[in-house]
């Protein structure tokens, strides 16, 4: 793992950067469509490479063990992370868009929907939206109102990429979907 300077060392991550940025402005109109054909041969070249893992620079995870920075400038962060097979990775939201793609393995990603009224605290009434299994380029965005994920990986060394724009909310939702329950937490990391 290099440390060496700033977490952006790769030339065709710093390109991908570009891209997702360019892309990004399509789901600021609220066209996701469009967003995800922008993306995918962005994300089939990192994911044609074996070498992300030596590019990356560690970080404390909001949700998981192991994840290291690709990118970081600030607005845009691109993460790399190993995707846990259990325990799954809770439902949670996010305040901003964000996409999810698999680098290596296999994960199992669903979105939700909050359908209740939000008016009592620390209830939620979560439905799913949709349920995929995302092997190597395959890719899940999420996005408000519908920015609540959660996953896991179905094989030991899966390893997921996120690229979001923005800062998450400081204070984030997790669901207990049987329980109908949510409970608050801050991020260790701003991102
Ligand atoms: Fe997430």
């Amino acid at each position: 793992m290099s440390a060496s300077g700033a977490a952006v060392e790769s030339d065709s991550v710093r390109e991908f950067a570009g891209e997702v940025a360019r892309a990004a402005t399509l789901i600021q109109g609220g066209d996701i469509g469009s967003f995800r054909a922008a993306l995918r041969e962005p994300v089939r070249r990192i994911v044609a490479r074996n070498d992300v893992l030596e590019c990356g620079l560690p970080r404390p995870g909001n949700n998981v063990a192991e994840s290291w920075y690709l990118y970081y400038d600030g607005l845009m962060s691109i993460v790399l992370f190993k995707v846990p097979m259990r325990p799954a990775v809770q439902p949670h939201d996010h305040g901003i868009w964000e996409t999810l793609f698999v680098w290596r393995g296999e994960v199992r990603h669903t979105v939700y929907e909050r359908v209740d009224d939000h008016l009592k605290e620390g209830y939620a009434e979560l439905v799913e939206r949709e349920s995929a299994l995302l092997r190597p380029g395959d890719f899940a965005v999420v996005a408000p109102p519908h920015d609540i994920h959660g996953f896991y990986a179905l094989n030991e060394e899966s390893y997921g990429i996120t690229v979001s724009s923005g800062q998450y909310k400081p204070e984030r939702l997790y669901f207990d979907i049987d329980a109908r329950s949510y409970e608050v937490r801050k991020p260790r990391t701003l991102r």
